[in-house]
């Protein structure tokens, strides 16, 4: 792991894993120099006012991976204050992608005091031309005043020229992938869902600013497209550079690299 306070675009960004605060992290990148830009970010799940994730007493959710948070996040922000710093994330994503660049944004809608918060007050104002639906399996739902929960959104942001490659509008927009098992991270992609996005774009770099367990990082590898990866935990970058030494030899394009290289910011220490 290589200790930096300034970073230099593209050498200590292309196919490396930064461990820092993503805006301050993508603030040392030039502007519309990403063309793509595939992320989830922490959902603000333990604000919540249901019990179980709200303290962490567990309860119904003793087992759910993120009752503890992440390891350098606690993913428990008053609500303006969360929406407001997602808001400032987007806009950095929105200026580090050309005119034919797009933001594909997860997220998660939630029942909160028995209504909808759906992500809007989150994406006003950023250009969304459509919400694909992952659907995934739900979970066990102990509330009876409402369905068993079973999708999450991905916003599509996209800047005005931005297109799919041939074919790719095929697909539909509601989107079916089991979630990733196998994983110590608390909250993966699911591999499959990455490589629908990269595959269906041209994009040759792509940006994860919330990187976790480098499930963007891999898929890009092994379409043969280029990374960059940020993510507050220098535990996670970690694993996910294990994660991509370790298929090393399971994907051929992942080989041309023979290394990935792990950046911590000054200001982790
Ligand atoms: C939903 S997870 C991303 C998981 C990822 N998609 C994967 O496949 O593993 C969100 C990530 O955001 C990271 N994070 C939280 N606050 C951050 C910040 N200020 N800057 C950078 N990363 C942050 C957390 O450490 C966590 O790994």
């Amino acid at each position: 792991m290589t200790k930096k306070d300034v970073l230099v675009y593209p050498n200590d960004f292309l196919n490396s894993f930064i461990a820092g605060d993503t805006i301050e992290v993508m603030k040392q990148i030039p502007d519309e120099s990403v063309d793509l830009i595939v992320t989830s970010p922490p959902y603000n799940l333990k604000n919540s006012t249901g019990n179980g994730m709200k303290d962490g007493r567990g309860g119904k959710w003793a087992n759910a991976a993120l009752v503890n948070g992440y390891s350098h996040h606690n993913d428990n922000m008053p609500h303006e204050e969360y929406t407001e710093w997602q808001r400032n994330c987007l806009s950095e994503m929105l200026r580090l992608i050309p005119d034919d660049g797009a933001i594909f944004y997860n997220h998660k809608w939630r029942v909160q005091s028995g209504l909808i918060q759906d992500r809007q007050d989150i994406v006003t104002g950023f250009p969304v031309r459509q919400i694909i639906i992952w659907k995934r399996k739900g979970g066990i739902n102990f509330n009876p005043g409402y369905f068993l929960p079973t999708y999450e959104v991905i916003y599509l942001i996209a800047k005005p020229k931005f297109r799919l490659v041939k074919k790719a509008n095929a697909h539909g927009d509601v989107w079916e992938f089991g979630q990733e098992s196998n994983n110590k991270h608390p909250a993966p992609f699911p591999i499959g869902l990455i490589e629908r996005i990269i595959s269906s774009t041209k994009a040759q770099s792509i940006l994860d600013p919330f990187m976790g367990s480098g499930t963007t990082a891999l898929a890009a590898k092994k379409l043969g497209r280029d990374f960059i990866g940020i993510d507050i935990s220098p535990e996670y970058c970690q694993m996910a550079e294990k994660r991509l030494a370790e298929n090393i030899f399971t994907y051929p394009k992942i080989r041309k690299e023979s290394s990935y290289q792990i950046k911590l910011m000054e200001q982790n220490n």
